[in-house]
């Protein structure tokens, strides 16, 4: 039985101090539940989101980080300086990293490596475009991402990754893909990450569906066979919705 995992992906949203009303808001609405609860607020409000959730069930993680350790990459935050501030995981190859932030397949690959070195559980972000998916193209896409994303990790590294199958025409526009589809896709990443490991492994690692989840559809999401938790955006930013998913 896979363990549900909803994560909270703030995105550029919520300075520290709104940060910190937000976490304080979420924590009561949230003691009893039983799926693992993740949110990814902005690099400077982490700090305070680690401090304010310890000894809570929710767990604070990162939007993106760079692959090197250090060195001159004007802007950017290493994995190694997120480790220390004490974040669990990390959203590797979001949509909109893709596609403002050049992030590629390669790069993908290199965060994914580098933040199983440093144990913390990757989210790894894959999804098809509107007109891929009207081309038939989803699989394809979705496939090849995938691919590309888990290339050369041991069965090991596989089995501790977390797959987000956001449909990029689904994120921020209140279409939501139909539980089937959704369902469909988070099977066929299943079967990819069966053929990259083995049975055992892809039937344990989760793989959660983003793209407009609301506290009106993450019950019939949730009761999809392949789907084992969510990526939300806009709903993580209210805390009474944000614990209604939670607590679907
Ligand atoms: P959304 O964003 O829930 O606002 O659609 C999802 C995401 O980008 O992870």
């Amino acid at each position: 039985m896979r363990k549900p995992i909803i994560a909270g992906n703030w995105k550029m949203n919520n300075t520290i101090k709104e940060a910190k009303d937000l976490i304080e808001n979420l924590k009561p609405l949230v003691v009893d539940s039983n799926v693992d609860i993740v949110i990814c607020p902005s690099y400077l409000s982490i700090e305070a989101a680690v401090e304010l959730t310890s000894g809570s069930p929710i767990k604070v993680g990162a939007q993106n980080m760079h692959y090197e350790e250090s060195g001159a990459y004007t802007g950017e935050v290493s994995g190694e300086m997120l480790k220390e501030l004490g974040i669990e995981y990390i959203i590797i190859g979001h949509s909109e990293r893709r596609q403002y932030f050049n992030e590629t397949d390669e790069t993908v690959n290199k965060k994914v490596i580098k933040a199983l070195k440093l144990n913390l559980n990757p989210i790894v972000c894959v999804g098809e475009t509107i007109e891929e998916r009207e081309n038939n193209k989803a699989k394809e896409v979705v496939t090849t991402q995938v691919k590309n994303a888990l290339a050369g990790l041991s069965q090991e590294e596989i089995s501790n990754l977390i797959i987000a199958y956001e449909p990029i025409w689904a994120i921020g526009t209140g279409k939501t893909a139909s539980s089937d589809d959704a369902n469909e896709v988070c099977g066929w990443i299943r079967e990819v990450v069966k053929e990259l490991s083995d049975q055992s492994i892809a039937e344990k690692i989760r793989i959660q569906y983003g793209g407009s989840v609301k506290p009106d559809n993450i019950k019939e999401l949730m009761g999809q066979t392949h789907i084992d938790g969510a990526l939300v955006g806009g709903a993580s930013l209210k805390a009474d919705q944000f614990a209604a998913l939670v607590n679907y």
